[in-house]
Formats: C-alpha cells, sequence, structure tokens
C-alpha cells in the first residue's frame, strides 16, 4: 500500500506515468467513467479548502466511485479532542483511500502510520502539498511541452507557501532548471528546503525583492498569496500582503510565451485584468487539478494494475 505524503515519494517516472494517464482521461474521459465503481474516497478537510477538496471528489465521482468526509474540523469529533491517528484509523475502515489536509506539519504521516488505506497529503501546514505540484506539473508540461531548461521565478510567500516548497522539490529534479525567489526578506523560503533541493543539487538560483527586475527572465512565473493563517500577528501580515501585484503594465515586460500560474485563491497578488491575457494560465491549471488527482487515485488504488 503507498500513501502521497510528499511529492519525492513519487519517482520521475512515476509523475510521468501520471500524467500520460492525466492526458489519456482529458481525451477519453468515457474510458475512465467506471474505473473506481464501488470504491470510496473519504476528504478529511481540518482546514478550509475549495479547489483541493472539490476536485478530489468530482475527480472520484468521475472515476464512478462514490466520496464522504468532512470540510471542517468542527463539524468532526476533532472538536471533542479525538487524535488525527484515531481518525485515521476510524475512517480507514469506512472508505478506501483518504485525502486530508490539516493544519499541522506532519499531521498526513501521523495518519498515514494507523491508516488500513492509503493516505493522501492535501496539504499540511505550511510544510506541503504534493497534489497541488502534480497540478503544477501537469500544467507546466500542458503548456509548455517539457519541464527541461526552464528558469522558474516563485514570487510572493515563499515562507509559509507550502505549494512553493513541493514545486521546488519535484523541480530540482530536471535538467536545466533556474529558480529566481523573489519574496520579501521576512518571507523567503525556508533554509531546509534551499538547502535540501537547491544548494546541494548544485541548481543555479538567485533571490530578489524585485518582481520587475526579473520577469523578462522567466518561463514560468508562479505567483503566491501571502499565507494570512500562518502569521502570527496582523501587523506583519497587514505589512507584506501587497508585497507583489501582477498587473498588465508588468506582464508587458514578460517573455511573450511566459506563463503564469497561481495555486489559487488569489487576493490582490494577480489584477484581475491579468486573467484575459493568454499567458495567465492559472485557471487551466486548477482544472487541470481534477484530471491528474484522477491519475493519481488510479495510481494508489492500483486500478488497472490487478494483474
Ligand atoms: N490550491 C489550493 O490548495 O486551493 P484550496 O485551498 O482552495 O484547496
Amino acid at each position: 500500500m503507498r500513501h502521497l505524503i510528499d511529492i519525492m515519494d513519487l519517482s520521475v517516472a512515476e509523475i510521468e506515468d501520471m500524467i500520460a494517464v492525466a492526458t489519456d482521461i482529458v481525451e477519453h474521459p468515457e474510458k475512465y467513467r467506471e474505473a473506481c465503481k464501488y470504491k470510496k474516497l473519504a476528504t478529511l478537510f481540518f482546514e478550509p479548502s475549495t479547489r483541493t477538496r472539490l476536485s478530489f471528489e468530482a475527480a472520484m465521482l468521475e472515476l464512478g466511485g462514490q466520496v464522504l468526509g468532512f470540510s471542517e474540523a468542527s463539524s468532526s469529533s476533532a472538536s471533542k479532542g479525538e487524535s488525527v491517528s484515531d481518525t485515521a484509523a476510524i475512517v480507514s475502515g469506512y472508505a478506501d483511500i483518504i485525502a486530508m489536509r490539516h493544519p499541522k506539519e506532519g499531521a498526513p504521516r501521523v495518519a498515514a502510520a494507523k491508516s488500513d488505506v492509503p493516505i493522501i497529503n492535501a496539504g499540511d501546514g505550511g510544510h506541503y502539498h504534493p497534489t497541488q505540484t502534480l497540478t503544477d506539473l501537469f500544467t507546466i508540461r500542458r503548456e509548455k511541452g517539457s519541464f527541461e531548461n526552464l528558469t522558474v521565478g516563485l514570487c510572493g510567500d515563499l515562507k509559509f507557501g507550502r505549494t512553493v516548497h513541493s514545486l521546488i522539490a519535484a523541480m530540482s529534479r530536471y535538467s536545466g532548471i533556474n529558480f529566481v525567489l523573489i519574496s520579501p526578506p521576512e518571507l523567503k523560503v525556508p533554509s531546509y528546503v534551499k538547502s535540501k533541493y537547491i544548494k546541494e543539487k548544485g541548481i543555479p538560483y538567485r533571490q530578489t525583492t524585485s518582481l520587475d527586475e526579473c520577469i523578462g527572465d522567466l518561463d514560468v512565473l508562479y505567483m503566491t498569496r501571502v499565507q494570512k493563517e500562518r502569521f502570527f500577528n496582523e501587523e506583519d501580515y497587514l505589512r507584506l500582503r501587497d508585497s507583489y501585484i501582477l498587473t498588465p503594465e508588468k506582464m508587458k515586460m514578460a517573455k511573450d510565451d511566459m506563463i503564469v500560474l497561481h495555486p489559487l485563491p488569489r487576493v490582490n497578488e494577480i489584477a484581475t485584468e491579468v486573467d484575459d491575457d493568454p499567458r495567465a494560465a492559472y485557471f487551466r491549471q486548477a482544472k487541470n487539478g481534477k484530471f491528474i488527482r484522477m491519475a493519481l487515485i488510479l495510481k494508489l488504488l492500483e486500478v488497472g494494475n490487478e494483474n
């Protein structure tokens, strides 16, 4: 039995296989309509979500399966003090696979130790968000054709933005990648991420506080929201929240084939006027999330590998 806690739990070859399956699902959805008949997905969301929870649920429904779960801790027995590991042990008796989001870093790994079914980390605190990374990789492949030789700019809250940490880890395995880390000094990439996935691998990178200074060099611009829910004081959040706002004027400085990604939700960091720019790929990215999560469910349930 496999879990997905960290994107590095998957090899590059496995990610390639999943991208191929997701592409086939986009092109031939009818082939998959009964693939998970009689299977159940439980979504245990101790933190708010729109895209991740609903795309997981849509994914299972489109595979012919069923869904159950909760969307806030207050409607579960966590509010009475039940532990994550007890919750996982119980729900693994009701469902065939579990997607879990939790505010505490490491909670999905604790759940996996007690679960009889695969656990998928759907975001754990400021740590990792591996299925967002699968979504990001699938989108980059569809938009750019390849992961090789890209200059990837990551902009905004690189400290608390868990999607950034997982994406850096995943992209560090491809050749010719260059990272540009764009953030205020207070919201830099944590040193454990930078050391393990950039410095130790000798990947070229630069850090800057200025988006204007580097936007013209980028093939991919990954914007992120300043993560209000992870700040200890509101004053710091208010000071930093509008550090970067991508506008049509800034887009004029970018390459004609640069793409803009954002895990969403956005607050102010991308002006809505950018949405009509063909390089704005973030709504396509959110839609891709359903297809790659369908491929992930098939993989973890070993559907199609029965012989
Ligand atoms: N990208 C993402 O995780 O969105 P949600 O918080 O809406 O799930």
